[in-house]
């Protein structure tokens, strides 16, 4: 349900979109502090944008194609979430950098989700390398977005246990379970002020009511 008092947001996405999915359908309670306003993708194909349409979302497609640089394209999509009113942007699953250009103009109002315990294995191939590091825990990470790819403060993490016998795959998807629990958390927290951005951390309004880390056992 719209309500003026709700902060509007903007997902943006470049494929399947289950993570949006997730925080459309947090969205849907009355008493959610945030709107998903709009949904963009840089790709006209995503699923993401076939989601939002089927929730009755206003949506974008604006191809990275279309522009000569990077720059170009972020001022294009700066003009998109401007036009819509949108106050904070949720990443989820988008794989564009985003300039420091554009970061700098959404000051603490961009969230990314990550599918490892960051600051470990940013970049690409996370749950291989993971794997390939032997660690006992990996999980998933929502952080504010800084102009340093998968760099910021983190929101909430959950971690995730390995078994010897995971793939990337089998891991990849015990992880997205976790992410789909963790992104409307951390977006609730950040819409309603119960997390704030103090220097380079994110501080809870009351850290004994609000776990910032969640483990799901097995
Ligand atoms: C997720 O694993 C997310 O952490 C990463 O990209 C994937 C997107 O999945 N950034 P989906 O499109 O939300 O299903």
């Amino acid at each position: 349900m719209a309500s003026a008092s709700k902060m509007r947001v903007a997902v943006l996405v470049s494929g399947s979109g289950s993570n949006l999915q997730a925080l459309i359908d947090a969205a849907n309670a009355a008493d959610f502090p945030a709107e998903i306003c709009l949904v963009v993708s840089n790709n006209a194909d995503a699923y993401g944008l076939e989601r939002a349409q089927k929730s009755g979302i206003a949506t974008k497609a604006l191809s990275h194609k279309d522009y000569t640089s990077r720059s170009a394209f972020d001022e294009a999509l700066h003009e998109v979430l401007r036009e819509a009113n949108v106050e904070l942007i949720c990443l989820a699953g988008f794989m564009r950098l985003l300039t420091p250009g554009f970061v700098d103009q959404w000051p603490n109002k961009i969230l990314n989700i990550h599918p490892s315990l960051l600051p470990s294995f940013t970049g690409l191939h996370v749950h291989q390398r993971a794997i390939d590091a032997g660690v006992r825990f990996s999980g998933c990470t929502v952080h504010i977005v800084r102009a340093e790819m998968d760099e910021g403060p983190i929101v909430v993490q959950a971690a995730v246990p390995l078994s010897q016998d995971d793939t990337a795959d089998t891991l990849a998807a015990r992880i997205l379970a976790s992410e789909h629990i963790i992104y409307p958390k951390a977006l609730e927290w950040m819409a309603s002020g119960k997390a704030k951005v103090v220097g380079e951390r994110v501080m809870l309004d009351d850290a004994n009511d609000l776990p910032n880390s969640i483990h799901h056992p097995s």
